[in-house]
């Protein structure tokens, strides 16, 4: 079992540099999709090689992984992909990171950290302060998918973003993957792995109103 790093640490209150999306990216006005707590990118290596007409952004607060996912990114000369190191509650909130809020046209939580302690929610990435931030700066129509294995967990983020009236449920049956950042439905590591051993999986998908 890996050690879950703490966000709420000090260490993570400074945050890097974040370049414009030109510098991040061959062609910038493509449509952009961020995942939180991408852990080593793999599931973004997929998905940007697969689908070159999205920019995908991937924020993972385990510096490591990212590095090597940048070294990885640079390596195979991969153009739609970038990856920022840090924890992204503060990061979404910094003023650098404006400039990306503003450009999403989606944002995936996948498989966050449960952290099931309740004196330890607090570290649970979804938070109603985050979720201001983002309904404050994202455009109308962007969307927020969420999937996890945990049912409290899936509670708790559905309840903490359904308190911010800025956002609305999307109905999943009548939602067509073929036109969002993952049309062939590409799973991150978490999710094979709760298939294989036949975990629940529970998701939403919402839209900034
Ligand atoms: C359970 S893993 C899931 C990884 C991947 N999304 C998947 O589905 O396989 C959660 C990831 O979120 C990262 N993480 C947790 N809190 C974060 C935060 N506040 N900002 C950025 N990344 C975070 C963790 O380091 C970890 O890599």
């Amino acid at each position: 079992m890996r050690q879950h790093v703490n966000p709420l640490s000090s260490n993570f209150n400074q945050i890097e540099r974040i370049p414009s999306l030109r510098e991040m990216f061959g062609d910038s006005q493509l449509n952009l999709h961020l995942d939180i707590g991408c852990a080593a990118g793999e599931f973004l290596f997929d998905l940007a090689l697969d689908n070159t007409s999205w920019n995908y952004l991937g924020i993972e607060i385990r510096e490591k992984l990212v590095k090597n996912a940048k070294l990885k990114v640079l390596e195979r000369e991969i153009k739609n992909l970038y990856f920022i190191f840090g924890n992204a509650n503060n990061i979404l909130d910094h003023v650098q990171g404006k400039s990306i809020t503003k450009n999403l046209k989606s944002i995936s939580f996948n498989f966050p950290d449960p952290w099931f302690k309740k004196r330890h929610y607090k570290r649970r990435v979804i938070q109603p302060e985050f979720i201001n931030i983002l309904s404050n700066s994202l455009q109308k129509g962007t969307l927020i998918f969420i999937k996890t294995d945990v049912k409290d967990l899936f509670d708790y983020m559905d309840s903490t973003i359904l308190s911010n009236f800025y956002f609305k449920t999307l109905n999943k049956k009548d939602f067509d993957y073929s036109k969002s950042f993952n049309p062939n439905k590409f799973k991150t590591n978490r999710e094979k792995y709760v298939i294989v051993n036949q975990f629940d999986i529970f998701e939403r998908i919402y839209m900034k109103i």
